[in-house]
């Protein structure tokens, strides 16, 4: 049976990919930062981890506790959406720790293991802020867009060693708790000018005409997982679809 470990799955897409995978027979390790306070009903097939990304000891230990992984999914991720100018840098700061520093570093601290058994998956989540440029995310979208010219970079170094490192594009998901994990106001990121530019962008963000549910993350991952053509990129859900065709 093989072994799935993914981060930041306390709610939204990490969560709901943690589901799917156990749901199809997979040892799943759901890791998060307070496991005391998981959604999910553990089993012996699926385990939670404490696990905090951008500290390098509790990568460690949740790795030595989660034993031999077949496939690392990145998801953990954190969002800012504002004017840059108003943007608290320390925020951006800890945008950058979480989304591509915790991402190399997981990425880092997975390799050895994968290497010595020559086989192994790595499921990278970003965004399609990298794909079309979506504004008033301008750090979020850096922070993510580091991790596309990462994942292709890294590609290519760890093929020869059996291991594939791929790319998950989810468009936006209104239903994940990612817009309510900030502790930002938007009136204090949007002040004028920016306001007035940001209402019709926020209006069309309360309805989107196309999004991303978590199932069609999970089912990406899957598909990412499982796919053995030499394909890297696999854009997740309705509006991300539409925007690669
Ligand atoms: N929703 C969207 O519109 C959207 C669109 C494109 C891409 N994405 C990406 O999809 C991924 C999942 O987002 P989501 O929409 O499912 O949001 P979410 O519901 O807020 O889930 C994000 C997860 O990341 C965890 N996390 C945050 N900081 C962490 C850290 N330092 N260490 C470990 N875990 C941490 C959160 O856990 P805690 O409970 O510990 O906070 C939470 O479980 C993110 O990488 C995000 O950038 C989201």
């Amino acid at each position: 049976m093989k072994t799935i470990l993914i981060t930041g799955c306390s709610s939204g897409y990490g969560l709901e990919t943690a589901r799917h995978f156990h749901a199809l027979g997979w040892n799943v390790v759901a890791t998060m930062r307070r496991p005391s306070a998981a959604p999910l009903t553990a089993s012996d097939r699926l385990h939670t981890l404490a696990l905090d990304v951008t500290n390098p000891d509790s990568i460690a230990l949740a790795l030595e506790r989660a034993g031999p992984i077949d496939v690392l999914v990145n998801n953990a991720g954190i969002g800012l959406f504002g004017a840059l100018e108003h943007s608290p840098m320390q925020k951006i700061r800890d945008i950058f720790e979480t989304n591509t520093l915790g991402t190399i570093a997981m990425t880092q601290a997975a390799i050895p293991q994968m290497r010595a058994r020559g086989s192994g998956v790595i499921v990278n989540i970003t965004s399609t802020t990298t794909l079309a440029p979506f504004p008033l995310a301008a750090a979020y979208t850096g922070s993510k867009t580091a991790i596309q010219g990462f994942t292709r970079s890294l590609a290519h170094e760890l093929a020869p060693l059996g291991i594939a490192v791929k790319l998950v594009e989810p468009g936006y998901g209104p239903t994940t708790a990612f817009a309510q994990n900030t502790e930002i106001r938007l009136e204090d990121v949007l002040p004028e000018p920016y306001w007035s530019y940001a209402q019709p962008i926020l209006a069309g963000m309360a309805e989107p005409a196309l999004f991303t549910t978590e199932a069609d993350v999970a089912k990406a991952v899957w598909q990412a997982v499982h796919d053995e053509s030499g394909r890297s990129h696999f854009p997740a859900g309705a509006d991300a679809l539409a925007l690669v065709a």
